[in-house]
């Protein structure tokens, strides 16, 4: 042992000079690669590559794919055939069943599965229980409807030799048509090739075949020779048997009952530049390359959801959640594929820039986007759509797979989060803190501490002593509570659940058939397999308020950890070769897994009480396509550093435009401490987050916002009221997404589908129709930020109307206290003005209508409300009203979107908001012509000619250098549920000037 007296001044220097190395060499937090696979380590990753690399390689290439064309047949918007492919010269080809259904949508869906396999004609290794079938479920869990056929689909019977032509599609306007030999599909829009299967012939469909197993005896005997021999035959045929029949990573051993099955494709966008889609990866919304090159990755993004510790920026590695539909854009079209596959899959991006022809005069270059996309197991089945507009997109896409559930109105508020607060008393803390500061706020949550020793479903008996008395409270300000529940049920004595679990015997299974039992936060557990309809029922049980004492009507519940995280399994997860419900393995539904969990937990909510009808709130971690139907997603356990601020962003616009827009980031980072500044910076991105959670890992400080102390408690929570006052426009674009596919926050390719100089734009954002366009300061130091204009619209500083107009980068003032938040000309944004300490307390407070006149003096806008709790607005009980203000007659309007029938539950709501005025009219950019107007003429729906008003003042305020004119309207006695008009030319004003004065 060294003593001090010992200690040399040499061996200072050799520690200092250590520690410094440490420091320089410490990683600085960041993923663990070696826990998660590369395309390499993924067997069948490495073979598809290998595949698309000796395809492209070589010159005489074929694909070995070909179309039975005696085999085709087609009924019913439908097309069957048999896909044929060639191993050996001599031998038998494998018959791959293929059909095309065209939808009613104009959406085609190509399906192959493989016969041998499908009939059960196979035999499993290691006397596997496993199903033999290529898995084909994954639509009963992700499709709920815009499956019908079309009537008008048709073979024609033109095509040329070597191919089967299909017309289908509004107007007959989109055609497929389908190669035989080698097989492959175009899709095309008005004679233009759209989507190509197949082009490039990397298509593989590793068919069924037994392990040519070599007695033990020989094995020895010939030994090293032998090796060479196999390896020497693999060679010459190409393959790489290593991983067919076994696969070892991180000491974890996958048995393969089933060996080599994984199928995969080329997807070719010709012309298209950009594809976007695929989440959930922290890169850009503009998908990059993945084969290398400049600012490009060398890895295909991934797909298969799991709990990546610290994960990393700009990277295609695969994250917590799965949603295997991807866009392409380019000038006037957008298309799109959506591979519904629930294995572990890999997408490889490469472009092919055509350069000009020079002897082709006019004849300009373009670029294709090429996809490789390679999943191990299941059938292959893949939607593509053809457009033409993003809009387009996100209805089909949403027609097949739902859409977003209309949440509660609490839930789109401002959630805190803390892993943990420790007791009921620390929870009460916080709420009246949140008070004493006059800071906003809906929800507060529960992370796992609360629970009696990670025992789900009970409460820690010491610190969480009286949740009744704790909810009471938050209810008197109609705040929530959320609690975690995670799908790992602890093995251990003395706790019903488990008993419960293994005695109907809900859980997942081990390869063998036992209950599978892994390591999470409780330690040794179990985990629910909700592909199991029993399980789905005993889950709702459980959640029953006399079976979950202690929550109540305002608590809602988290799903964390479901891809499922397992902490002593491959790369985090569950052994692949695990067994589900109807004896699916694990590598078949994997990607599934989270969301028929988190869906249970909806369904367990919603009845929790009979006659007890609201709608559920569940925040889930994985997802897959189809969970927004049933959860909010956020994008896990990230970092407080201002490169996961920045990344958040792109991450969010990706899950809108990807059918999942309920979606938000850790506000403040998980992991860490963020500086005053970060903090302060990240809430102003917030509160543009569809879903709004401050959160922290259980090392981390206190940084509830009234933490941080002056200025930054002040201008957080200026940050919370600019949520809360625009809550009306937040939940009108929810509306929109709930009924058409919309995403709540766009980028600018979906706002401007023409303008290609913003297809890449991926740090701002619209929200939903409003015209309301923020740009999220995420640098360090900032005092200012450049926001990309794509249109020729004037837009207005939402604060102090300074107008910025011209396409192009404007910069704009952003000190510390400032969210730069722009309006574009042409809308009307409906707010609530009146600073309230939860959503639920404005529930009656009046409106005020903020119109923003377009470069032609118009604007429009629309206004979605209902009683923001039961599901009543599915039998008419909401408000739905569109206001328009019209440069040519000066008057602006409001008239109701929904024409039909009164229902009773319609004319009952309505009675409620009765006496909810508008109580402010602001109009932006108000014409010079009204600088001598003092007065407004106002009519309403009910009121007699005889009862005509007096006319009513209006304050007009002059443009001011770059600040707009604009004109106030106070108190006009309307009312949102009524139809009016506000007339602003009838008198003073000059009809002959209706533009915009700028
Ligand atoms: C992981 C989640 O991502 C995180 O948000 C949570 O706090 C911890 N699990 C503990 O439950």
């Amino acid at each position: 042992m060294v003593t001090l007296r010992q200690w040399h001044p040499r061996w200072t220097a050799v520690f200092l000079l250590l520690a410094l190395l440490c420091c320089l060499f410490a990683p600085v937090v960041s993923v663990k690669h070696d826990n998660f696979k590369t395309c390499d380590q993924s067997g069948f990753c490495k073979r598809n590559r290998q595949f698309a690399d000796d395809a492209s390689a070589s010159s005489s290439w074929m694909s070995p794919y070909t179309l039975d064309p005696a085999s085709v047949s087609f009924k019913n918007g439908q097309l069957d055939a048999v896909v044929l492919k060639t191993l050996k010269e001599g031998e038998e080809k494998v018959r791959l069943p293929l059909t095309i259904t065209f939808l009613d949508s104009g959406v085609a869906r190509v399906t192959l599965d493989e016969e041998k396999r499908a009939k059960g004609d196979v035999t499993l290794r290691h006397d596997s229980q496993a199903r033999k079938e290529r898995y084909n479920e994954a639509g009963n869990w992700a499709l709920v409807g815009g499956l019908k056929p079309a009537a008008g689909a048709a073979l024609n019977s033109e095509a040329e030799q070597g191919y089967t032509k299909v017309v289908y599609g509004k107007a007959s306007k989109h055609q497929a048509i389908i190669r035989h030999a080698p097989f492959g599909i175009e899709f095309q829009r008005d004679g233009e090739t759209q989507v190509k299967f197949n082009e490039r012939g990397f298509m593989n469909v590793e068919h069924w075949r037994p392990k040519a197993e070599k007695p033990k005896e020989e094995e020895k005997k010939e030994g090293e020779e032998e090796t060479k021999e196999e390896d020497k035959k693999s060679e010459e045929q190409g393959e790489d048997e290593s991983t067919w029949w076994e696969e070892t990573f991180g000491g974890n051993t996958d048995s393969k009952p089933r060996g080599p099955e994984a199928i995969a494709l080329d997807i070719t966008f010709p012309g298209y530049a950009h594809v976007f889609g695929i989440p959930e990866h922290a890169t850009s919304l503009s998908l990059k390359t993945t084969r290398g090159g400049d600012n490009a990755y060398t890895e295909p993004y991934r797909l298969y959801n799991a709990d990546v510790f610290e994960y990393e920026m700009d990277s295609p590695m695969t994250l917590y959640g799965a949603i295997p539909f991807m866009q392409a854009h380019r000038k006037g079209s957008t298309v799109g594929v959506f591979w519904l596959n629930a294995a572990e899959t890999w997408i490889d991006v490469t472009k092919k820039r055509n350069t000009a022809n020079p002897l082709a005069l006019g004849v300009e270059g373009h670029t294709d986007t090429q996809t490789h996309w390679m999943s191990e197991s299941g059938i292959l089945d893949i939607f593509v759509f053809l457009g033409p507009k993003p809009q387009d997109l996100t209805r089909q896409y949403g027609e097949l797979t739902g859409y977003t559930a209309m949440p509660q109105s609490f839930a789109i508020a401002y959630h805190q989060c803390r892993w943990n607060y420790v007791t009921d008393e620390d929870v009460k803390d916080v709420d009246r803190r949140f008070d004493k500061f006059n800071i906003p706020y809906d929800v507060i949550w529960l992370d796992i501490e609360y629970t009696h020793e990670k025992k789900y479903f009970t409460w820690d008996p010491l610190t969480f002593v009286n949740p009744d008395k704790m909810q009471k409270q938050l209810d008197k300000r109609e705040r929530k509570l959320v609690a975690i529940i995670d799908p790992h049920i602890k093995n251990t004595n003395d706790y019903p659940i488990i008993d419960e679990l293994k005695k109907k015997d809900l859980a997942v299974k081990n390869k063998d058939g036992n209950q599978y039992e892994g390591w999470c936060w409780p330690g040794s557990s179990m985990w629910i397999d909700c592909f199991n309809p029993a399980a789905i029922d005993w889950w709702k049980g459980l959640f029953k308020y006399d079976r979950f004492k202690g929550t109540a009507h305002n608590t809602f519940i988290w799903n964390d950890m479901n891809e499922p995280s397992v902490f002593n399994g491959p790369e985090t997860t569950m052994p692949k070769d695990n067994l589900h419900h109807g004896n699916w393995e694990h590598r078949d539904v994997h990607n599934i897994n989270g969301m028929t969990f988190h869906n249970a937990t909806y369904q367990a909510i919603t009845e929790r009480k009979k006659g007890e009808v609201r709608r559920p709130f569940v925040l889930t971690r994985a997802f897959y396509s189809g969970s927004q139907r049933s959860a909010a997603m956020w994008t896990g356990d990230n970092l407080a550093e201002w490169t996961h601020l920045e990344a958040s962003i792109p991450m969010v616009l990706n899950q809108g435009i990807s059918g999942f827009p309920f979606a938000g980031a850790d506000v403040g980072g998980f992991f860490g401490n963020p500086s005053k500044e970060l903090l302060t910076r990240w809430y102003q991105a917030g509160i543009y987050y569809p879903f709004f959670r401050g959160h922290a890992h259980i090392d981390t400080r206190r940084r509830e916002p009234y933490v941080a102390g002056s200025p930054y408690t002040e201008i957080i929570t200026q940050a919370l009221r600019l949520r809360y006052q625009l809550l009306p426009a937040w939940y009108t674009a929810f509306h929109e997404a709930s009924t058409t596919g919309a995403p709540i926050i766009r980028p600018n390719f979906y706002i401007h589908p023409e303008d290609e100089n913003g297809f890449a734009v991926d740090d701002q954002l619209y929200i939903g129709s409003t015209g309301l366009l923020a740009k999220p300061v995420t640098k360090e130091g900032a005092d200012s930020v450049s926001v990309y204009i794509a249109d020729d619209q004037p837009y207005y500083d939402y604060f102090d109307y300074t107008t910025y107009s011209g396409a192009g980068h404007h910069t704009i003032p952003a000190p510390l206290e400032k969210t730069p938040l722009l309006m574009q000309g042409g809308h009307v944004i409906p707010r609530r003005d009146r600073p309230r300490r939860s959503s639920g307390l404005m529930k009656y407070d009046p409106f005020t209508l903020v119109v923003v006149l377009d470069k032609d003096g118009n604007a429009a806008g629309t206004l979605y409300v209902d009683d923001g709790e039961t599901f009543d607005y599915q039998m008419g009980a909401f408000i739905h009203r569109r206001f328009s203000f019209d440069g040519a007659r000066q008057a602006l309007t409001s008239s109701n979107l929904e024409t039909g029938q009164r229902t009773v539950k319609c004319e009952k709501y309505l009675k409620t908001m009765e006496k909810v005025r508008v109580e402010k009219i602001i109009i932006v950019g108000a014409p010079k012509a009204w600088k001598d107007k003092s007065e407004v003429v106002v009519m309403q729906e009910g009121e007699k000619e005889s009862q005509r008003r007096k006319p009513m003042p209006m304050e007009y305020y002059p443009a001011d250098g770059k600040k707009a004119a604009y004109v106030v309207v106070r108190d006009p006695r309307i009312y949102i549920t009524k139809g009016w008009k506000i007339d602003f030319g009838e008198k003073g004003a000059g009809h002959e000037h209706h533009g915009h004065e700028h």
